[in-house]
C-alpha cells in the first residue's frame, strides 16, 4: 500500500512537470518568433534557461557569446563565398502587389496604369501553426489618380476613380480559436498553448462523468453520457451536487 502511494504520487509529480515543460516551450518558442537578431534569440534563451531570468546577463559575456556563433559559423561556411547574418522573418507588414480591377466585360483592349499597387499586409512565420500572423492595426490608403488606357487608341485614356485598399500597419501571431470554440466542445481555451484543453473540476469527477463546460454556463461540471435520473440534464444542476459513480443520480459534495 506504502508503495502504491509512492507510485502515484510519482506519476502525479511527472504529469504536473510534463504540463510545466508544455507551457515553458509554448513560451519560449513565442518569444523567439519575436526575435529579430541572433542576439535577440541569445537573450531569449539566457533568459529561459535553468538559472532563469536572474541570470546576470552581462553585455561582455552576450558578445563573447555572439563571437563564439560567429567563429563556429565561419569554419562551416569556408567553401561559401559570401554569407549574410540572416534576420527572422518573422511575424509583420510586407509589400504586396495588388492588381487595380479594370471592367473587362466593357472592353478587353482596356489597361489600367499602374496595373498594381504596393501596399504592405501581415505575413512571416509565427511559434506554431494555431497563431495565425493577422492585423492589428491597418489604415485606408487612396490612390490617385489611375489611368485607364484604350490599346486601341493610345491618345485616349481616361483619369480613373481613386482607388481606396487596406493597408496593414501592425501585425501580431494571435491564436485562432475563441473561447466560445472550445465550450462548444465542452472544454476550456487555453491562450497560452491556443488548445482546447479539457476542464478541471474540484473536487474532480467519480470514474462516469467527465469534467465539462456545459451550455449557458462557463463553470465547468461533471457531465454523465445520459441524462441523470431526476435531474434535466446529464449533469446535477445544483452546484454543490456532482454525479454518483455509476452516474445514476447526483450527490452532495461533502467538504
Ligand atoms: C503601409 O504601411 C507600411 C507600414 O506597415 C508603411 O511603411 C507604408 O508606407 C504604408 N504604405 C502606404 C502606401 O501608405
Amino acid at each position: 500500500m506504502y508503495l502504491l502511494t509512492i507510485f502515484i504520487w510519482v506519476l502525479l509529480v511527472n504529469y504536473m512537470n510534463c504540463d510545466e515543460t508544455k507551457y515553458q516551450h509554448a513560451e519560449i518558442r513565442a518569444r523567439l518568433s519575436k526575435a529579430k537578431s541572433i542576439r535577440d534569440a541569445l537573450v531569449v534563451l539566457k533568459s529561459s534557461g535553468k538559472k532563469g531570468r536572474m541570470a546576470l546577463l552581462s553585455p561582455e559575456l552576450l558578445k563573447k557569446e555572439q563571437q563564439d556563433i560567429q567563429n563556429t559559423a565561419q569554419q562551416l561556411s569556408r567553401d561559401a563565398h559570401s554569407t549574410i547574418e540572416p534576420r527572422n522573418g518573422g511575424c509583420e507588414p510586407r509589400v504586396i502587389c495588388e492588381e487595380v480591377p479594370v471592367d473587362r466585360a466593357s472592353n478587353n483592349n482596356m489597361v489600367s496604369f499602374p496595373q498594381c499597387l504596393e501596399v504592405h499586409r501581415c505575413g512571416g512565420c509565427c511559434q506554431e501553426p494555431q497563431f495565425p500572423c493577422v492585423p492589428v492595426r491597418q489604415e485606408p490608403v487612396t490612390f490617385s489618380p489611375l489611368l485607364l488606357i484604350s490599346l486601341d487608341d493610345t491618345d485616349r485614356y481616361e483619369v480613373n476613380r481613386p482607388l481606396t485598399i487596406m493597408n496593414h500597419t501592425q501585425c501580431e501571431c494571435k491564436c485562432s480559436k475563441t473561447e466560445d470554440q472550445c465550450h462548444r466542445e465542452g472544454k476550456t481555451l487555453d491562450s497560452t498553448l491556443c488548445q482546447c484543453i479539457q476542464p478541471r473540476c474540484t473536487p474532480e469527477c467519480l470514474i462516469s462523468s467527465t469534467c465539462s463546460i456545459v451550455p449557458g454556463s462557463n463553470i465547468p461540471r461533471c457531465a454523465c453520457r445520459r441524462r441523470i435520473q431526476g435531474q434535466i440534464s446529464n449533469y446535477c444542476s445544483a452546484a454543490n451536487q456532482r454525479p454518483n459513480s455509476m452516474c445514476t443520480r447526483c450527490e452532495t459534495i461533502s467538504g
